[in-house]
């Protein structure tokens, strides 16, 4: 356990000194990174936690699919790639949309070729997102208040590390990189039919303008919560699950004031290598 002052504490594993969720068995396809054999076509969605990985696999997979009908997770297992043993990725059909949530240093060199999305969200909404999801899961990954919360994540010391550094390293293989398409949750939500339209262009699938408009339909968040199964046996009865608010600015009912102006000094500092517009209310 890492513990904090405010007497929270985050249930993590450290492998090559980042912490990751308590769960070895999640991280088999990481520690046999070195065997990863990456495919011409495979597609990686990859994020620090809680930024939309859900919302952009959907829609990554009805592009790649030409369907656009919500993919039902609870079959086949293939909704969250990340726990899957590296068996069970290889034999995945083609093309593969994996995720993951790892800073850059544990992702396999080998599929540093692929096509990669990187969707990142403003990191006080990742946060509060976070905390409910390491909160409300069973067996919960942390057990603390907020501010225990709040401590651990500033610190660096939360599921998959810092988020300044998770969204540097990444940024900088993958910034001007044709291969990779980097994207806002806050953008998504201002016009999600225009960003479904850059990744299909971006994936060279092209579809005509009903079809993004369907998948910006069917991956709204009320259809989402309502449709998409979530896999219910791993959150506590009393947790929204996945499908949690789905908003832009909830941070400001969690943050208090002072936290407030804590984490935007140490925004300013950290975000002078970052070359990324984020919003934090819409
Ligand atoms: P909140 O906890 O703020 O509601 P991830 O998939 O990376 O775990 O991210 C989960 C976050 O994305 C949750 O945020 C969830 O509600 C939000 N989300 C999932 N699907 C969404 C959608 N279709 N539209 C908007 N937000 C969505």
């Amino acid at each position: 356990d890492v513990s904090d002052s405010y007497g929270g504490s985050a249930r993590v594993m450290y492998i090559q000194g980042v912490p990751l969720p308590p769960f070895p068995s999640m991280h088999a396809n990481l520690l046999e990174q070195d065997g990863f054999k990456a495919r011409n076509d495979d597609i990686w969605v990859v994020n620090w936690p809680k930024s939309g990985t859900h919302w952009m696999w959907e829609i990554v997979k009805m592009i790649t699919s030409g369907r656009a009908e919500l993919n039902d997770s609870s079959k086949g297992g293939t909704m969250f790639p990340e726990l899957c043993p590296l068996h069970v990725i290889e034999k995945m059909a083609s093309p593969r949309v994996l995720n993951t949530h790892v800073p850059l240093k544990l992702f396999p060199k080998v599929a540093l070729n692929s096509k990669i999305i990187y969707v990142v969200r403003n990191p006080k909404d990742a946060f509060v997102s976070l905390y409910y999801h390491a909160t409300g899961m069973e067996p919960k990954s942390a057990n603390c208040s907020w501010n225990g919360m709040y401590e651990l994540l500033v610190n660096g010391k939360a599921q998959y590390g810092d988020w300044f550094d998770h969204v540097e390293e990444w940024l900088k293989v993958l910034e001007n990189n044709p291969n990779a398409l980097i994207v806002t949750y806050e953008d998504m939500q201002m016009d999600l039919k225009k960003q479904v339209r850059l990744v299909a262009q971006f994936l060279g699938h092209e579809k005509s303008e009903q079809f993004y408009s369907d998948v910006a339909r069917l991956c709204s968040f009320q259809h989402m919560k309502k449709d998409k199964k979530d896999v219910r046996s791993v959150w506590a009865e009393d947790s929204e699950g996945i499908f949690r608010k789905g908003t832009v600015g909830d941070w400001k009912n969690h943050f208090t004031v002072a936290q407030n102006e804590e984490f935007n000094k140490i925004f300013c500092k950290r975000m002078k290598n970052i070359n990324l517009d984020l919003k934090f209310e819409l």
